[in-house]
């Protein structure tokens, strides 16, 4: 049966693939990206009747906004893939003081998402980017009030969406499943040229695995868990995402920044 799937940053690398893949199958995808322009050349290679929403995920209003549209154009919504992420950025602060890349890797998703949970049944999936490049998290740097270097404001932000994904799944124990998953290191997404230097390998790997966890069986009882593609296996996130301490403080704060940008 058709689904109807929203995919954050479905206009390049690993989203719009994955928008290709689940389109080509029958199913309703909902294009998401920040540019007008790359969201029609996204719907003209997807193809079909593919609906689009632009929204630049670092400005909290336009995540509310984005929500909203979704919401009245869909009573219900099958998956939401949270994909949309960055890694250099620049500037890497938002105007109102916070990491460009917890904004958009963690927070955003977050908001979205529950903005969103009325939308959801019991079966109906959020499937969150996660990656290998996890790193325990520095409050001051969530907060806005210290900046570090690229790579571990990213892994910092990935290891955030990991620990709310599975806190999430522990908050809605009857669905809908709730699941973070490392879609495979160094697909040639620009993110990784940019990022690294490097082609990087099949994005149809990370295709692939996001598809499963979308609609595929192996992942309609894995709430709470995090799949490692690199191990092609459900895996340990890093030990910080299990510290309940860490988990507890990290939950705290992502709770505060959202309400102060609320
Ligand atoms: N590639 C890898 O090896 C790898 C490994 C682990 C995890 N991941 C994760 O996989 C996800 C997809 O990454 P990718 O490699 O496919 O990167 P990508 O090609 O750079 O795609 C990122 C997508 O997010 C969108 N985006 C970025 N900032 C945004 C913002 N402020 N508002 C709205 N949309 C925004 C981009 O829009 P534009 O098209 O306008 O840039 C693009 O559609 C990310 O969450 C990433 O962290 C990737």
């Amino acid at each position: 049966m058709s689904k109807t799937i929203l995919i954050t940053g479905s206009t390049d690398g690993i989203g719009l693939l994955t928008a290709k893949t689940l389109a080509t199958m029958g199913h309703n995808v909902l294009l998401h990206g920040r540019s007008k322009e790359k969201l029609e050349l996204a719907a003209k290679e997807v193809g079909g009747n593919t609906e689009t929403y632009a929204a630049d995920l670092s400005r909290m209003d336009q995540v509310h906004a984005l929500a909203t549209a979704v919401r009245e154009q869909h009573d219900q919504l099958d998956v939401v893939i949270n994909n949309a992420g960055v890694l250099k950025v620049s500037p890497t602060q938002t105007p109102d003081g916070y990491d460009v890349r917890f904004m958009v890797n963690t927070f955003a998703p977050y908001v979205l998402t529950r903005a969103l949970l009325p939308s959801f049944t019991e079966k109906s999936r959020i499937v969150n980017l996660s990656s290998a490049a996890q790193a325990p998290v520095d409050l001051d740097v969530l907060h806005g009030r210290k900046q570090v270097d690229d790579l571990a404001a990213y892994s910092q932000s990935k290891l955030a969406i990991t620990i709310w994904s599975q806190e999430l799944a522990s908050e809605l124990s009857d669905g809908p499943v709730v699941i973070a998953v490392n879609p495979g290191s160094f697909l040639a997404s620009k993110m990784v040229k940019e990022g690294f230097g490097m082609a990087g390998n099949d994005l149809q790997i990370g295709a692939d695995v996001l598809r499963d966890a979308a609609i595929g069986d192996a992942f309609a009882d894995a709430s709470g868990r995090y799949f490692d593609n690199d191990q092609g296996a459900f895996a340990q996130p890093h030990a910080a995402a299990l510290d309940s301490k860490h988990r507890s403080d990290v939950m705290q704060a992502i709770d505060a920044v959202v309400a102060q940008l609320n």
